[in-house]
């Protein structure tokens, strides 16, 4: 078949700084779906975009493109409004567990299409197959079947859905061409546009622990996916929050699940039910519910309700022991005063080589590994006191991972205090 264009002559434009038409854009997103376009060559046309950027028609178009390359989904007949949330992904973010069932107590429906662990920042779905028997695979059906039920669902996303982003993303993973705010920004929209969500709120993280090292940068990305959204008619918002510590006091996959439910139980982190109850009312708004108080609902057991039905419904069992490490050993305080620096980027590092996230996709993780954090930003420590506990299956990793942990602690004199921020902005 001849093609309507030459991918040589699409990477030179974008090399030499020019703008991809539409018909060029479709083509590219398509005819690299197909295998009419090289990996080579789509990594040079990565690479190109990455260091000379698109603008916003040509983002746009992108994005539609990827939509295009698979299904679309379509939750109108659940009769009810639905509404997702997406992090942009950081170390102990385990928001989407509490958030999801939390939301649907106030009768919106929730698909959360998650994802795995790849680095340092762990995966939704790999923390949750920490509960015996929870399944992350289920058919559109099953799905559908579930939001109707028990209002939230969190699942793997099917093989459909933006094919295109999975070849590209693969690529740009084992190309340095992650990080480019176009690619990431379209790769994000394009899942959640396909999704077929009616609404969406973006949990965009800044940090060390963060895709974003520093706020301009999230700023733009934040900026430029709440456009993409309302752009297709998906009303859409977005938070700046600081990846600078670990969320909460665990990093990890079963300890992360115990965290998560001691928030669906009213404890839990001060910083987790902050940002989940925050999330919650703005997914809340968006959905177009009035007067709701997430707040309350974590307190009074409405949203571990849904929660344990939602894991039932998934093959789970809600109340099995969740699996643990058979290692342990200590991090100790080196110092008296304040801890004022705890690096997220380091303790998800540490969390990562203990055997709690992989590094090729097709490595497993281990359901117990992990960090537990004794103390936070703020607190008061004294030398030899437990500052965090490193947990494994496999002992020969402690050593990697106080290597990464060796320069995560910054303790100043008392008195000092650090600068932390959970919620730094709101765009939409
Ligand atoms: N997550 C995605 O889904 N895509 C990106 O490009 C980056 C993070």
């Amino acid at each position: 078949m001849s093609e309507q264009f030459d991918a040589v002559d699409i990477i030179r434009i974008k090399r030499d700084r020019g703008t991809l038409s539409p018909a060029q854009i479709d083509w590219t997103i398509d005819a690299y779906t197909r295998g009419a376009i090289a990996d080579e060559q789509m990594a040079a046309l990565n690479m190109a975009i990455l260091l000379n950027g698109m603008d916003r028609p040509e983002i746009s178009r992108w994005t539609a493109a990827m939509i295009a390359s698979g299904e679309r989904m379509d939750f109108s007949a659940l009769g009810k409004p639905t509404s997702d949330k997406h992090s942009t992904g950081g170390v102990g973010d385990k928001i989407t567990l509490p958030l999801a069932p939390l939301v649907a107590v106030f009768g919106v429906a929730v698909p959360q299409l998650s994802g795995r662990g790849l680095g340092h920042t762990g995966g939704t779905l790999d923390k949750l197959e920490s509960i015996s028997g929870w399944r992350a695979q289920l058919s559109n059906d099953e799905m559908m079947a579930q939001l109707a039920d028990v209002g939230a669902v969190i699942c793997a996303a099917g093989a459909g859905l933006a094919p295109a982003d999975k070849k590209l993303y693969a690529l740009r993973d084992v190309t340095g061409t992650v990080e480019a705010i176009p690619l990431i920004a379209s790769s994000i929209m394009s899942k959640k546009i396909a999704e077929g969500t009616g609404s969406l709120v973006l949990d965009v993280k800044v940090g060390s622990g963060a895709f974003m090292k520093d706020e301009a940068q999230a700023r733009e990305l934040a900026e430029t996916m709440v456009a993409l959204g309302t752009d297709a008619g998906v009303k859409t918002a977005a938070l700046l929050t600081n990846m600078s510590t670990p969320l909460g006091l665990t990093a990890g996959n079963a300890i992360e699940v115990e965290e998560s439910v001691e928030v669906l139980a009213g404890g839990g982190p001060q910083d987790v039910v902050e940002l989940t109850v925050r999330l919650a009312e703005e997914m809340l708004e968006a959905a177009g519910v009035r007067d709701a108080d997430p707040a309350r609902a974590l307190q009074d057991g409405r949203a571990m309700d849904v929660w344990n039905r939602m894991i039932e419904a998934q093959g789970g069992d809600p109340r099995a022991e969740l699996p643990v490490a058979k290692e342990s050993e200590t991090v100790f305080a080196p110092a008296d005063g304040v801890l004022v620096e705890l690096d997220a980027l380091s303790v998800g590092v540490a969390a990562w080589r203990l055997g709690a996230g992989r590094a090729r996709k097709e490595d497993a993780v281990q359901a117990g590994a992990g960090v537990r954090l004794h103390a936070k930003p703020g607190a008061v420590v004294r030398a030899g006191e437990p500052l965090m506990t490193l947990l494994t299956d496999t002992p020969e990793k402690f050593d990697r991972a106080r290597e990464a942990l060796e320069t995560a602690v910054v303790i100043a004199p008392e008195g000092a205090r650090p600068a932390q921020q959970l919620i730094i902005d709101r765009i939409a």
